[in-house]
């Protein structure tokens, strides 16, 4: 990742960071972008400029990083209503709704997004686009009971699908014991919450990684400067 990325990375997280409280119970994305985040509040945790923050991560490695700076990891089991959760995306329109997932943590990251009071995202501008679908792949995540016929059906949508794998060349399994397919429109996506209502009724498809209408604020970083889209969304 060049340089310049990283900075911006780092700045739109620095601007999350004056979201923060003390006492605050904050969600906690997973990503490239979110590491910063939590170097940033991990150094103030440290330096005891932020106090009593309760951190519920979206994957293990987020808690790891989190814990490894000190800051106190808890559950949603234990706390049920976050006041604030900060996460990255994979695409950003203007309206403010996202492509998430490519990490694979998209499931528990809506779940936490949708637990919590305010949603900001952090993303560097790269992730802007007109229309979601034209960077990123939508990806989708289903049970690996029936994969082969959910593949089928996401195609029949009008994507090019394929079975997410590993590094290693075996195939992804998410958090929560599910595949990803990665579906990739060549044009974009014409209608999010058409397609959104679509994946929802088909049985054995767990999450899509669209996030419609969930975005409070979102902090896109430029080399100019951070500048903010506001829908206003709750989570
Ligand atoms: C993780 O599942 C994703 O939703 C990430 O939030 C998203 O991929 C952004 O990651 P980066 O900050 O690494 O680009």
């Amino acid at each position: 990742m060049p340089a310049e990325t990283d900075a911006l990375k780092r700045a739109a997280a620095a601007h999350a960071l004056e979201n923060v409280r003390d006492g605050m119970v904050l969600g906690l994305g997973t990503g490239s972008t979110i590491r910063f985040f939590l170097d940033l509040l991990g150094e103030r945790v440290r330096a005891g400029e932020v106090n009593g923050v309760v951190g519920v991560p979206t994957s293990r490695r987020t808690a790891k990083i989190a814990r490894g700076h000190g800051i106190q990891v808890s559950r949603l089991r234990a706390q049920p209503r976050l006041d604030l959760t900060v996460d990255g995306a994979d695409e950003v329109d203007p309206r403010g709704d996202l492509i998430k997932g490519l990490g694979g943590a998209l499931l528990r990251e809506k779940i936490v997004a949708q637990a919590s009071d305010r949603f900001i995202v952090i993303v560097d501008e790269s992730k802007v686009v007109e229309r979601l679908g034209t960077r990123s792949p939508l990806p989708v995540e289903v049970t690996r009971f029936g994969s082969s016929r959910h593949q089928a059906f996401v195609a029949g949508l009008g994507a090019e699908v394929t079975l997410r794998r590993a590094a290693d060349g075996s195939r992804f399994v998410t958090s929560n014991g599910n595949y990803i397919l990665d579906a990739r429109f060549p044009e974009g996506i014409d209608d999010p919450a058409a397609l959104d209502g679509a994946l929802r009724a088909r049985a054995g498809v767990v999450e899509n990684g669209m996030f419609l209408g969930m975005t409070t604020r979102a902090l896109i970083a430029a080399p100019g400067g951070v500048r903010t889209i506001d829908p206003g969304g709750t989570g």
